[in-house]
């Protein structure tokens, strides 16, 4: 008996885990919405518009400029690219707009080595007032995109019903495995319930869904920022382990290169998104983006730690009186990643503390790599003081692996703390 009820859960969760094996580690890519939002009007605004001139200009800058070779692969499109439905029911582009249509935007993508990205939504209409998906549309949206050769879909969830959404998304996700084609499946489903149980089933979602957006949409200030990482933080109990390889949480879309993050405040969002096992969708232009930010998006050991292949989302592990706070994420080969965070507004604060503070185990000697500047500091036991200066909104990052194992305990005072400038 007891078996028999074993062999029929592991039937059971075979069949609710999404079987379309994509984003074992966190989508990288570009996302029009932030930067681009609904500018639809292409006779003043023509390099600015949500146009197939938009979306090829920034794959080729994506194939030309490093951004694909280190993983941003995805290209997305977000609202606004609907011109209607034809006669059989089927979504058609824009025609002024997409004039070659989404399949030959996909080819053009594919010949670029990038993948192509589309938005729907699940309801009347899209957040823009566009056709939307409704329940009896989903079958055949999900064999149009197919058919485009589109890599994922963004379905969101403006006007419709709980009830709608229920059915919808399930549906949506069933449809796009029965066309065969692998469509990473990006849905806004919690955020539509307050992104949290019980309203919000993770481990349905998790078996349907290869990412999911839990919360408010993304604005183009630091407030924004903050206010999206409370609430993550607030709810990193719940969150935190519903995430993993195939299945993310989605704090939206990184603000770098735009207008309303200082620099500082720019390698936060990157530091800690990527301590949060976040997407990385970018959205800004790539045409005019600083060297200064190109240099915070494409550092390599980042994406290598946003893209670890255990996919543990981190946590906030320590939040200081001084308005510092400590964010911890593990990854494999026994490494991990620190994050020190001053929520401070005067001035470079001095932070001291040791690994033994910050839950190290004892036994090991650590070196840290600083994600920033390539500093190595060797020679960490548990109980060696240090101190990291973190700048006003600011971040200090740092890659931890252990160097040795200790053998004695005489040995401890023989290890000398070391400041290694590896650049
Ligand atoms: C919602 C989504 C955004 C974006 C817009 C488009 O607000 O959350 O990410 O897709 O719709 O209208």
């Amino acid at each position: 008996m007891l078996l028999k009820t074993v062999l029929l859960l592991v039937l059971v969760a075979q069949v609710l885990v999404l079987e379309n094996g994509l984003l074992r580690t966190p989508p990288m890519g570009w996302l029009a919405w932030e930067r681009f939002r609904c500018n639809i009007d292409c006779d003043e605004d023509p390099k600015n518009c949500i146009s197939e001139r938009l979306f090829m200009e920034m794959a080729d800058l994506m194939a030309q400029d490093g951004w694909r070779d280190l993983g941003y692969v995805y290209l997305n499109i977000d609202d606004c690219w609907i011109g209607e439905r034809d006669d059989t029911g089927r979504l058609v582009p824009d025609s002024k707009r997409f004039p070659h249509g989404i399949a030959f935007l996909a080819d053009y993508a594919h010949s670029l080595g990038l993948k192509l990205g589309i938005y729907e939504d699940m309801g009347n209409l899209t957040c823009m007032g566009y056709p939307g998906t409704t329940l009896d549309k989903v079958a055949l949206d999900a064999q149009t995109f197919a058919e485009w050769k589109v890599d994922m879909l963004k379905l969101d969830g403006c006007f419709s019903t709980r009830e709608e959404r229920q059915e919808g998304y399930p549906k949506m996700a069933a449809a796009l495995n029965a066309t065969g084609r692998p469509i990473a499946f990006s849905c806004s489903w919690p955020a539509y319930e307050g992104g949290l149980p019980p309203e919000v089933n993770y481990t349905l979602l998790a078996s349907i869904c290869n990412l999911w957006r839990n919360y408010d949409d993304i604005q183009d200030s630091w407030r924004s920022v903050l206010s999206i990482l409370d609430w993550f933080v607030k709810h990193q109990d719940i969150l935190q382990p519903v995430a993993g390889p195939g299945h993310w949480n989605d704090p939206d879309m990184l603000l770098i290169g735009n207008f309303g993050l200082s620099f500082e405040q720019a390698r936060a969002q990157m530091a800690l998104w990527t301590v949060l096992a976040a997407p990385l969708f970018m959205s800004t232009d790539l045409r005019t983006i600083s060297p200064q930010n190109v240099n915070i998006l494409q550092n390599p050991l980042m994406i290598k730690i946003n893209q670890d292949p255990l996919g543990i989302q981190g946590r906030m592990i320590l939040k200081e009186k001084s308005f510092i706070e400590v964010f911890k994420r593990p990854l494999s080969g026994d490494t991990s990643v620190l994050v020190f965070f001053s929520r401070r507004t005067d001035m470079p604060f001095r932070y001291h503390s040791s690994l033994a503070k910050l839950n190290y185990s004892s036994s090991r000697i650590y070196e840290a790599q600083d994600v920033f500047s390539g500093d190595i500091i060797s020679g960490l036991r548990d109980d060696t003081s240090f101190t990291v200066i973190i700048n006003p909104s600011g971040v200090v990052m740092w890659y931890l692996y252990p160097i040795q194992k200790m053998q004695i305990t005489a040995q401890k005072s023989q290890v000398p703390l070391m400041k290694i400038r590896k650049f």
